[in-house]
């Protein structure tokens, strides 16, 4: 099964990518948890994405897009994927469908994950992810549970600033290719402002037709 999460930034497609590795055993590729990883490592590509993440822009294509090739020319991506953040702008919806056309494989279903804006910030400034086990929580909608998940960290991008330029970049680059998928016919459209539990058993049926 080869699926995409898609949706405004807070809309959940972390949060329900995690329920789609459990259910299918498929690898999540997340293109913002690959360029913190890089930030936490000091590498040079790290360095140059940072100053545009903690701008709320987004990082340049053919960084994005060399991180995508890499990625998927890796074992565990041949028994399917969830990318997650991924594609952000045409030139990248259309980089990943040359990519799969060459790997002759395509695209099952776009889960996109509808959420309006103004519940946005609410939702980024109160996440907080575990540090340990990359857990995402929410410190009202979905706080943790247990007591051991004490390690939980804020990210840097999370102020409530730098949301609003993430939400005018969502909306100008990447919200077009919700017309970009329609036409390829793979897109389900969710409301993404029920319940966690409410949208994830709506992606799951939406997967079984
Ligand atoms: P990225 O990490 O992808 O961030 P984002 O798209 O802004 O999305 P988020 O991770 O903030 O939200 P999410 O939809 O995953 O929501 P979550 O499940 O965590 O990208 C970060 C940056 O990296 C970008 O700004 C850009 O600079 C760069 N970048 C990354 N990919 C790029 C690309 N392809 N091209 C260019 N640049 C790129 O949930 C959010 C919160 O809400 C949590 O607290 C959660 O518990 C809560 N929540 C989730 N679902 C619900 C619900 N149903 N009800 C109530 N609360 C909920
Ligand atoms: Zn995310």
């Amino acid at each position: 099964m080869n699926l995409m999460v898609f949706g405004a930034p807070g809309a959940g497609k972390g949060t329900q990518a995690k329920f789609l590795i459990e259910k299918y055993d498929i690898p999540q590729i997340s293109t913002g948890d690959i360029l913190r990883a890089a930030i936490a490592d000091k590498t040079d590509m790290g360095m140059e994405a940072k100053n545009f993440m903690d701008a709320g822009k987004l990082v340049p294509d053919s960084t994005i897009i060399g991180i995508i090739k890499d990625r998927l020319a890796e074992d565990d991506c041949k028994k399917g994927f969830i990318l997650d953040g991924f594609p952000r702008t045409l030139p990248q919806a259309e980089a990943l469908k040359d990519l799969m056309a060459n790997m002759n494989i395509s695209l099952d279903k776009v889960i996109s994950l509808n959420v309006p804006d103004e519940l946005i910030v609410e939702r980024i400034t109160g996440r907080r992810t575990s540090k340990v086990t990359g857990k995402i929580y929410h410190m009202k909608f979905n706080p943790p549970t247990d007591e051991k998940e004490e390690d939980l960290i804020q990210r840097a991008d999370d102020t409530e600033e730098t949301v609003k330029q993430r939400l005018s970049a969502y909306h100008e680059q990447t919200a077009p290719l919700i017309d970009f998928y329609t036409n390829m016919g793979v897109i389900v459209e969710l409301d993404g402002t029920k319940e966690v539990s409410e949208v994830t058993a709506d992606m799951f049926a939406s997967l079984a037709k």
